[in-house]
């Protein structure tokens, strides 16, 4: 058994986890997530401000972390730290700690890509949402439909042409006045609105298109913002809501239910052709986006005739966190990788163990 302290700063989320197992057996021990709150006056993340706050949140949050799980540093085999993709001067601090950390207790360090820790975050909880399985990892900067026949070999069947779904979610938010970051603000907005309202084309999602057209799975998501965007000005909503009753609360709720139809059909419609083609009997929801009920119900509804079934993760391990890290350490290490004191920090970087489509 293997006892991992995973460190996650790719972001605003400054978290450590202590995980411990073997192969797919593993426990969480201890989750610490700490959210810089400080970058929504700024209505999105500010990287200079963000590295600062990992520097100062970095040790506490590890203590914290290693007590919760009732140990100490002695009782830590391993590192797993996300290296790529993120802001570099933000995963720049999660690397150097934690390389100097097994540095200084001889034991080895792994990098981890932060979207192959969204892919195993699941697990975590949901003991049977093992491979292969299809997976929708759905976060602030990523949109990826994976096919996923054993862990560490990932065929991409579709991604974003544009921007990620939570971007969408977050752009559309400050359209429609609410705070950053703006997806569960949509998706409580979009519960009291009439999603027929306006009726918003399904971005690149047509009856007609097959398996091996360039469309059948890659997503886009900037057309729909624009159509938000002319819907916001047409229904002549003021630039934020204000204090009293909203006079136009239901116009806005309206946008809210309808933008969020769009683009969780077109999501679900995509899985489910993944599901089908590999004939996959199980679907893996990941990333911050997954914390969206509609999302889930919406691609269990698409799935359902061909008897698939969807597993969600519960907010805390959708969105940012480290013990998704260290369960995607536990893997890697397990594959006998390790990485040297040089490990660095990359703004972009594939996710590794991709196969050809
Ligand atoms: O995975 P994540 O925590 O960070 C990145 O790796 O990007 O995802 C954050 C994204 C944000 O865009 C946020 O608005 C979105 O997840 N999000 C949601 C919901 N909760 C968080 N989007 C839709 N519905 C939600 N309930
Ligand atoms: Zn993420």
């Amino acid at each position: 058994m293997t006892r991992v302290l995973g460190i996650e700063t790719s972001c605003d989320e400054t978290s450590a986890a202590v995980l411990e197992g073997t192969g797919d057996d593993a426990t969480l021990r201890s989750l610490v997530i700490l959210s810089q709150d400080v970058h929504r006056v700024f209505g999105g993340v500010v990287p200079e401000i963000a590295s600062r706050a990992h520097v100062t949140a970095i040790v506490p949050v590890v203590e914290r972390a290693l007590a919760d799980a009732g140990g100490t540093l002695g009782d830590i085999d391993a590192v797993a730290v996300t290296h790529a993709p993120g802001l570099v001067g933000a995963l720049l601090v999660g690397v150097s700690f934690a390389k100097s950390l097994a540095f200084a207790r001889a034991i080895p360090v792994v990098g981890v890509h932060h979207m192959e820790g969204h892919l195993f975050a699941t697990t975590i909880e949901h003991g049977d949402a093992l491979p292969p399985f299809t997976a929708l990892l759905v976060s602030g900067g990523h949109t990826m439909l994976l096919d996923v026949e054993r862990w560490g070999s990932y065929r991409l069947l579709g991604a974003t042409r544009d921007d990620a779904a939570g971007e969408a979610f977050d752009k559309v938010a400050k359209l429609l006045g609410l705070p950053y970051p703006g997806g569960r603000h949509i998706e409580a907005l979009a519960r009291e609105g009439d999603a027929e309202r306006f009726r918003f084309a399904r971005p690149m999602l047509r009856r007609d298109q097959q398996p091996g057209d360039a469309d059948y799975f890659d997503v886009s998501f900037s057309g729909l913002k624009t159509a938000v965007l002319h819907a916001v000005r047409g229904a002549a909503l003021p630039p934020s809501p204000s204090d009293g009753p909203d006079p136009v609360r239901a116009e806005r709720a309206a946008i809210a239910a309808s933008f969020q139809a769009a683009l969780i059909d077109t999501l679900a419609e995509k899985t489910a052709r993944a599901a089908r083609l590999f004939r996959r009997e199980r679907v893996v929801l990941g990333g911050g986006v997954a914390c969206n009920r509609a999302l889930a119900a919406r691609v269990a509804e698409a799935v359902a005739s061909s008897g698939a079934r969807v597993f969600a993760p519960s907010p805390r391990l959708a969105t940012d966190n480290a013990a998704m890290i260290a369960r995607a350490g536990l893997f890697r290490l397990e594959s006998g990788e390790q990485a040297s004191l040089d490990l660095n920090a990359y703004p972009s970087l594939p996710i590794p163990g991709l196969i050809a489509a």
